[in-house]
């Protein structure tokens, strides 16, 4: 495949999970004092560094559970101190606190962020990372501890409205990493997902991404050259 063969996918996967979650009906109930809850214990607990706090979650969730450090390669048999240095784990804590603030940014539109979290569960599949989707509760696990441990006023309630948003995180990435962990293409899931997936759809999604295609490549032409815009 090539580059825009891709993007173009990744814009087809983003379209049509959005429309997926829409109409599964499977939802995350929360009220608004709840999102204000989620959102103001965030902000405390990541105190303006997120990548401080996500290093603290992984090494909590290495000593909770040893197994889960040997599927970072660049971790496996270092000791905390080593891992403070390793730029690639930094790198790592502080994207994947990037994305549970997105979501909790999101949580009055989630389908804006389920998406990006099903691609994402599909990078840790069999093809990609290669998680075990039963690590996955470990690091909401850390977290929650570390939430406890460092405010007084971290009670039942906070702890239930974590856990039932973490689960909803990685209730996404596990569909993700089921759909795409393979890396199957798009118009072979649509197929096998559609019963009455025929020659017309066919030819539509075809029509489609060449259409989208056919965009990418005008932009590149005209914007791809380092020119800036304003001498052109
Ligand atoms: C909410 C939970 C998690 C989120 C949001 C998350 C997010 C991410 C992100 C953003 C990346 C960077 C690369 C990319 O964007 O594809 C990544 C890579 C990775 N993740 Fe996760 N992750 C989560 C949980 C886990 C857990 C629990 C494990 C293992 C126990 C894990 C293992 C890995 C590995 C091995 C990589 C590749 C790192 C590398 O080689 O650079 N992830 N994850």
């Amino acid at each position: 495949m090539t580059d825009f063969d891709h993007i173009a996918e990744s814009m087809l996967i983003q379209l049509w999970e959005r429309v997926r979650f829409i109409n599964e009906g499977t939802k995350l109930e929360l009220a608004p004092s709840d999102m204000i809850v989620l959102r103001l214990s965030w902000t405390s607990f990541v105190a303006g560094d997120l990548s401080n706090r996500g290093f603290e979650c992984f090494l909590r969730m290495f000593k909770n559970h040893p197994k889960t450090q040997e599927v970072f390669e660049f971790a496996r048999g270092t000791d905390s101190a080593q891992m403070q240095n390793s730029s690639r784990l930094l790198f790592h804590v502080t994207r994947v606190m990037k994305y549970i603030g997105k979501v909790v940014e999101n949580l009055d539109s989630l389908e804006d962020v389920v998406p990006m979290l099903r691609q994402l569960g599909g990078r840790h599949g069999t093809a990609g990372y290669n998680v075990p989707p039963e690590y996955f509760p470990f690091f909401g696990e850390a977290m929650r501890q570390l939430m406890k441990e460092g405010s007084k006023n971290f009670d039942d309630k906070k702890e239930k409205l974590w856990t039932e948003l973490y689960t909803f995180i990685i209730d996404q990435l596990k569909v993700g990493q089921k759909e795409y962990g393979s890396q199957k293409n798009l118009c072979l899931l649509m197929k096998e997902g559609f019963k009455n997936w025929d020659d017309k759809k066919e030819k539509l999604w075809t029509e489609l991404y060449t259409f989208i295609i056919d965009q990418l490549k005008v932009g590149q032409k005209e914007y791809g050259s380092t020119k800036k815009m304003a001498t052109t």
